[in-house]
């Protein structure tokens, strides 16, 4: 008997560029569904800096309680040229990340055929690797705070707290999706030894611990400067690289470079036991707002990263197959305005070719 699962989508598609490549990322998924047989419902939600200047109100905590209700979240871009920074970050994204512990953020880094590089003499070959970075720590955790605020004797601190339960997690995360990756078999700590001596002393520790559960999988170490080297010289070297919070929002926009940019890489805040959030990793551009000339293939790539994470995996690997059939054969540049079409065109490419046309 059929009884395929009917998977609950909260779709935000947030502020500036956002909702129009979410629009093309719901096109794929609806073209994907349609062809490899899976349902789903969406729901959407206006949360975002327009909502937040009519109203005052960043996330309520109606819409945080049915977010945990939902199958998966499918996220456009925040950030308001009008709002001041942190405030729809902190006040959205990040406590959606925290409060749905949402404690892996997985960035796939690949480099697809067709697609330029900055990397001299690099193609496709050579960068193909994910980062796992923590998601839910470190110092995005908000504890800190100001003594003698604007005098000339002030004191800001802003700590960063790794807890051994929320390392444990995320490196065996990273071990076992290596394990499924079943590429070089490898697993590269990224940390700050040298410096850092509790934080990554805590990382490493836990690190080889975990690592003798897998004695498939070859380990390594980097610091976090020397990753951001081997990232330009050597990206060949990585097949996971498993990282805390801030080191990994920082190298995860090297590595976004390196795959061809904001135009196509992606990432998903996953809880591995509950429910995930799929991002286009770029802002919202609102200098390209409503002009239909970004790229919409991030956001259909976190479409694809959605679909892998919820176990449809032929889905997933043929909306990546349309994706790349587009890079190869159609768009020209993944710049915004020097694709060589629009934004809702180069989705519907992406639509006709995971119908097979
Ligand atoms: C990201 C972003 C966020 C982060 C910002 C918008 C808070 O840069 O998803 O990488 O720092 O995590
Ligand atoms: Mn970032």
């Amino acid at each position: 008997m059929e009884n395929k699962k009917m998977y609950k989508i909260a779709v935000m598609p947030g502020d500036g560029t956002g909702p129009e490549v979410v629009s093309e990322g719901l096109k794929a998924l609806k073209a994907a569904s349609e062809k490899f047989g899976f349902k789903y419902q969406l729901e959407h939600y206006d949360v975002g800096g327009e909502r937040y200047l009519k109203t005052r109100e960043i996330l309520p905590d109606s819409v945080l309680k049915e977010l945990k209700e939902m199958d998966a979240i499918y996220l456009g871009a925040i950030g308001h040229p009008e709002v001041k920074p942190g405030i729809l970050e902190q006040g959205i994204l990040l406590k959606i990340r925290f409060q749905l512990d949402q404690y892996i953020n997985l960035r796939p880094v690949k480099l697809y055929p067709g697609v330029e590089t900055p990397l001299k003499d690099k193609g496709p070959e050579h960068i193909d690797y994910v980062v796992v970075r923590e998601n839910t720590e470190g110092a995005y955790i908000g504890a800190g705070g100001f003594l003698k605020k604007g005098t000339s004797d002030e004191i800001a601190i802003q700590e960063a707290i790794h807890t051994r339960k929320g390392v444990e997690r995320c490196i065996r995360y990273a071990f076992e999706f290596c394990r499924g990756r079943n590429r070089k078999k490898k697993v590269t700590l990224c940390g700050k030894t040298n410096v850092l001596t509790y934080a990554f002393d805590l990382w490493e520790r836990t690190f080889h611990e975990v690592a003798r559960e897998y004695g498939d999988i070859e380990t390594d170490y980097a610091h976090v400067d020397a990753t951001c080297m081997w990232m330009v010289k050597n990206p060949e070297w990585f097949d996971v690289i498993v990282t805390d919070n801030l080191f990994g929002d920082i190298i995860t926009d090297l590595a976004a470079m390196t795959q061809g940019g904001l135009g196509i890489a992606a990432g998903g805040n996953i809880n591995p036991e509950g429910v995930s959030m799929f991002e286009p990793m770029g802002g919202s551009a609102p200098k390209y707002t409503g002009k239909g000339v970004v790229s919409p293939l991030a956001a259909i790539s976190a479409c694809q990263l959605m679909l892998e994470i919820l176990g449809e995996k032929k889905a997933a690997k043929g909306i990546e197959q349309a994706i790349m059939r587009v890079v190869q054969r159609d768009v020209k540049s993944l710049t915004a305005g020097k694709m060589g079409y629009s934004t809702s065109q180069v989705g519907d490419l992406v639509v006709k070719y995971v119908h097979g046309k």
